[in-house]
């Protein structure tokens, strides 16, 4: 491990500079250095998604093409970030972009052999002032509060060209059927307090671009999940205020 990925392990400072809701709510997962090592688990990851991480990632990465230019909000343990650099192929280019520089310094260290891989530290409620291919956001916005969440929903749609499409998966409201709707409620209220208001939230309904893009929402899992394809038209100009360089 090198000396830059070394201090940003260290908990101190990563918990000082991140938002309050993740430092508040999330720090046992995402800013830990010990949790990190045991979290960051293709079998944990495969069990807190029910089984379900392999076929919701793989269709995630399906969306893009080789050769792209895309960005991934947030990094996300497991095996995700591979998947979409053997997507994008070594002629593509993979952004990653989380607010954490503990979470920086573990995808670098995880994705070192990936030349097409670039990782930054940013905060996705801020305009990323850059435009992608595609844009791919894997169960970040539940652990986002309302307000943050329409900021990071509008930013990732800005972040997106013409012809190109943001990914967004997430949980989504079970059906009543769905056995697992008690427990997945209980989950919630005990570990992510801002999933419930995603819950019944189209994620269309959270930015004012969304009128320039084709939705196609589809849920699995009984409704457990949605899988949500946002596509830019190809005609549609940038809104001035919103042009980016
Ligand atoms: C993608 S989400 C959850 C993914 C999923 N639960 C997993 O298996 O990893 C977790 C990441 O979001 C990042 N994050 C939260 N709020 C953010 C923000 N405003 N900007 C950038 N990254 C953010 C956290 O630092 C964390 O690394």
């Amino acid at each position: 491990m090198s000396a830059a990925q070394s201090e940003a392990l260290a908990p101190g400072p990563s918990v000082e500079s991140v938002p309050s809701y993740l430092s508040e709510t999330y720090s046992w997962a995402y800013l830990n250095p010990r949790n990190l090592r045991w979290l960051d688990n293709s079998l944990v990851v495969s069990s807190i998604l029910w089984g379900n991480a392999g076929r919701l990632m793989r269709a995630a990465a399906a969306e893009f093409e080789p050769g792209q230019r895309i960005l991934q909000a947030a990094c996300v343990y497991g095996r995700f970030s591979e998947m979409l650099a053997h997507q994008v192929g070594n002629t593509g280019q993979l952004e990653i972009v989380d607010v954490a520089p503990i979470q920086i310094a573990n995808v670098r260290r995880k994705l070192s052999a990936y030349p097409q891989v670039r990782s930054r530290r940013g905060d996705l409620t801020l305009p990323l002032g850059k435009r992608y291919q595609g844009v791919c956001c894997f169960f970040l916005l539940h652990e986002v509060p309302a307000e943050q969440r329409s900021r990071i929903v509008d930013n990732l749609l800005s972040a997106v060209g013409p012809g190109g499409k943001a990914v967004f998966v997430d949980y989504h409201r079970p059906s009543r059927l769905n056995p697992l709707a008690p427990l997945m409620s209980l989950v919630f209220r005990l570990l992510e307090p801002y999933a419930t208001s995603l819950l019944d939230t189209p994620i269309d309904s959270l930015s004012p671009q969304a009128t320039d893009f084709d939705w196609h929402r589809r849920t699995l899992f009984g409704g457990l999940y949605q899988h949500v394809v946002a596509t830019r038209r190809s005609l549609t100009e940038f809104p001035p205020s919103r042009r980016q360089p």
